[in-house]
């Protein structure tokens, strides 16, 4: 596992503040969080996963590879693809000619996405790296995706405008992410989310509170046109997306033109 994190000093604070879930805490300190959250959850994150979904992230992660695109020969970057479920299903879209590359932040988690590759015979490069800071030259991939990562990202703006930076001209960014869901639903979402998710946290993983960060941080999430607005601003162009869920998650592709 090559890593190439640049993650900034911690330590050195840098006078701004941004959220972690409902909290305000200096820049710095978010990446340390979330860091903790996902090191925390990372042996149990997939079952969790399915628990907490009642499976449904699968069909939103089929949605998403059917939505890429993606083909044999393609170069595909997962970003923050931690326990790499979509670099799983890329590795069998692309083939022996194209190639796809499993990043993330988080060294515990890119762990279980290698064993989780061994298990299944699929060898590809996986590097330990920040969104922000991508170590890959301008224009080397067809397709960039990024599965409920963005929302944990410290300045997501300067991870979307280098997830741009690496697609080729005419590739696609794919961002899967929670969202806001329909109004109707929403007293009840927020029952489940604020409730039954840091219970079962706590029941599952002896972890309530990352489990109550994953709820706050959704609610800070930018909603749908949000989002395409942030996207449209990093520079992607034909910004659209679709709702899947009732608005529980959304799928948004733009593409470099
Ligand atoms: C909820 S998990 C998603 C994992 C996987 N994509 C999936 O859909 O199952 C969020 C991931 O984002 C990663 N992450 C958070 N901040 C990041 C950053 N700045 N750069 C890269 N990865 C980051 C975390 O380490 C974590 O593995």
């Amino acid at each position: 596992m090559t890593d190439t994190s640049t993650a900034p000093d911690s330590s050195s604070p840098s006078g701004q503040t941004t959220h972690f879930g409902f909290q305000t805490v200096e820049e710095g300190l978010k990446q340390k969080k979330v860091a903790e959250v996902f090191s925390s959850v990372a042996q149990k994150y997939d079952i969790m996963n399915d628990m907490m979904s009642f499976g449904l992230h699968r069909l939103w992660k089929a949605f998403t590879i059917r939505l890429s695109g993606v083909r044999e020969g393609d170069r595909v970057l997962d970003v923050a693809g931690g326990t790499a479920d979509l670099s799983l299903a890329f590795a069998k879209r692309v083939g022996e000619s194209g190639q796809v590359w499993l990043t993330d932040i988080n060294h515990d988690m890119l762990s279980r996405g290698r064993d989780r590759l061994i298990d299944k015979g699929i060898s590809l490069p996986i590097a330990q790296c920040d969104a922000e800071k991508l170590p890959f030259p301008e224009s080397s991939f067809d397709c960039v995706t990024v599965a409920f990562g963005l929302r944990n990202m410290t300045h997501k703006d300067i991870a979307l405008a280098e997830m741009r930076r690496v697609l080729r001209p005419g590739g696609r960014l794919l961002v899967l992410e929670f969202s806001q869901v329909c109004k109707p639903l929403s007293p009840l979402y927020d029952l489940y989310s604020f409730k039954l998710l840091p219970w079962m946290g706590e029941k599952v993983v002896g972890d309530a509170d990352s489990y109550r960060y994953l709820a706050e941080s959704i609610r800070r999430h930018p909603a749908q046109e949000e989002l395409k607005t942030m996207m449209e601003k990093a520079g992607l162009a034909k910004v659209d997306y679709f709702n899947l869920s009732a608005g529980i998650v959304a799928v948004h592709r733009g593409y470099r033109i």
